[in-house]
């Protein structure tokens, strides 16, 4: 049998990780929810979900692959004799998969919207805004590029661990960096609206936080780490032996934080410059900026959704690593084998999230499918796999793979409490999560 591949170089796996981690959640999520729970104090309580529930879910998922030096599945099964366990494997892999064939419909849009930039956005708001809903209305164009976007994405991780995902999140990653730099620099220094974004992101103004906030600030913290889908425990079980998972799990959320931050500033300083609505949800990308692009250039739009797309794609190779390594570890298939026929998959299954007007009905209303892979992901299935895994790794696993994975040294003097916050804390906070996705609270 061959052996397992491996990172080549420790950054390599940083940044493969970070890559992961930074994706559409930092670029166009995190900006839009920020704009919507009113700012500082929401950006405060999503620091403080990071820490007590983010970071050290990626310190146990990061152990589970290093230790089993397997994909997801097969990582549960190898700690432990109970079966009961691999359930949150599973339920990782599944929704890795459902995921990326949604999250390619986005990508797919951002790459169309460098095209645009590029000519450059003309005509009244209202024309501007509208051109957002016809591209996501015409399923020839979201099928087009849906498939150039997995395309893509197949292309990389085709090529292996080292030739494809190591390699291309070294071109990727420093390139968002760069570009990200750019586009602050431009907001804090050369648009008015600067001082004001850094305000309406660190001046924590409780009065506007709500419990809705409070709660999606938790599970975002979830989506933006890439927790709850495996990603985590198959980039770990690339490692090579010697790692100190807590310095690399904390280097990953650091970047993945200070990235959104960064990218929170790029976006509302130009808001706030050229009056466009903080709150404007969803649409805040596709259709608010575009019609501040036009006043202030290409220059600034073109790597805007450059800087999209990069991100959307070390994410993409993450999530359609988790299934294929899956298929390679347990079914024994190819990598070639493996990554056409999931990729294929995914691909065809993401059509039903291209087409707009294709509805179910669900939860009491007609909504597409686009909208049900995303609530059920988000809201269920990343927050129960994470649930196993924090009680698997802080009380089930034994206490001597516990100690030694996290230092081998065992000098560390974050090991007590880290362990105590995951015992404790972190799954009561899940549990929350998870109570508040059913209704219940
Ligand atoms: N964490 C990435 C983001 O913030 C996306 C992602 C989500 C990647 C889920 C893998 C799994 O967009």
């Amino acid at each position: 049998m061959e052996t397992r591949a491996k990172w080549g170089t420790k950054l390599g796996f940083i940044l493969a990780a970070s890559g992961s981690a930074v994706g559409l959640g930092n670029i166009w999520k995190f900006p839009y929810i920020t704009g919507h729970y009113g700012g500082g104090a929401f950006v405060l309580v999503y620091l403080a979900c990071i820490l007590i529930v983010g970071l050290p879910i990626m310190i146990a998922e990061l152990m589970i692959g290093h230790k089993s030096q397997k994909s997801p599945i097969g990582g549960f099964k190898a700690l432990h004799k109970s079966k009961f366990w691999v359930i949150a494997g599973v339920i990782g892999v599944v929704a890795a998969f459902l995921i990326l064939s949604f999250y390619s419909i986005v990508a797919g849009w951002s790459m169309a919207y460098i095209l645009k930039a590029f000519a450059g956005f003309k005509g009244s708001s209202e024309e501007i805004v509208a051109q957002f809903k016809n591209l996501k209305e015409d399923p020839f164009l979201s099928i087009m590029w849906h498939t150039i976007f997995m395309g893509l994405s197949i292309g990389i991780v085709i090529k292996g661990i080292q030739k494809g995902i190591e390699k291309w999140s070294k071109i990727l990653m420093p390139g968002l960096v760069l570009i990200l730099l750019g586009l602050s620099i431009y907001g804090i220094f050369f648009t008015s609206g600067g001082i004001k974004a850094i305000e309406f992101l660190f001046k924590p103004d409780f009065s506007k936080l709500s419990s809705e906030g409070v709660l999606s600030a938790l599970g975002h913290a979830f989506f933006t780490l890439s927790l709850g889908m495996g990603a985590m425990i198959t980039y770990g079980s690339y490692l090579k032996k010697d790692i100190n998972i807590p310095k690399a799990a904390i280097t990953i959320s650091i970047l993945d934080t200070i990235i959104a931050l960064f990218a929170g500033i790029a976006i509302f300083s130009i808001v706030f410059e050229y009056g466009g609505e903080v709150a404007s949800g969803p649409g805040l990308i596709f259709e608010t900026l575009p019609v501040l692009f036009k006043e202030i250039g290409q220059f600034v739009s073109v790597p805007f959704f450059l800087l999209l797309t990069f991100a959307a794609l070390t994410s993409a190779i993450s999530l359609l690593e988790v299934v294929v390594s899956y298929f390679i570890d347990e079914k024994k298939w190819s990598r070639v084998k493996a990554t056409l026929l999931i990729g294929g998959l995914i691909y065809i299954i993401g059509i039903l999230s291209a087409v707009d007007e294709w509805k179910l009905s669900f939860m009491g209303k007609d909504q597409s499918f686009f909208d049900i892979f995303d609530f059920i992901t988000t809201n269920y299935m990343l927050p129960v796999a994470g649930l196993l895994t924090s009680i698997f790794v802080a009380w089930i696993i034994n206490e001597k793979i516990r100690k030694e994975e996290f230092d081998v040294s065992n000098k560390s003097k974050f090991y007590l409490p880290w362990k105590y916050i995951i015992r404790y804390i972190t799954p009561i906070a899940v549990m929350i999560i998870i109570l508040h996705g059913f209704g219940l609270i």
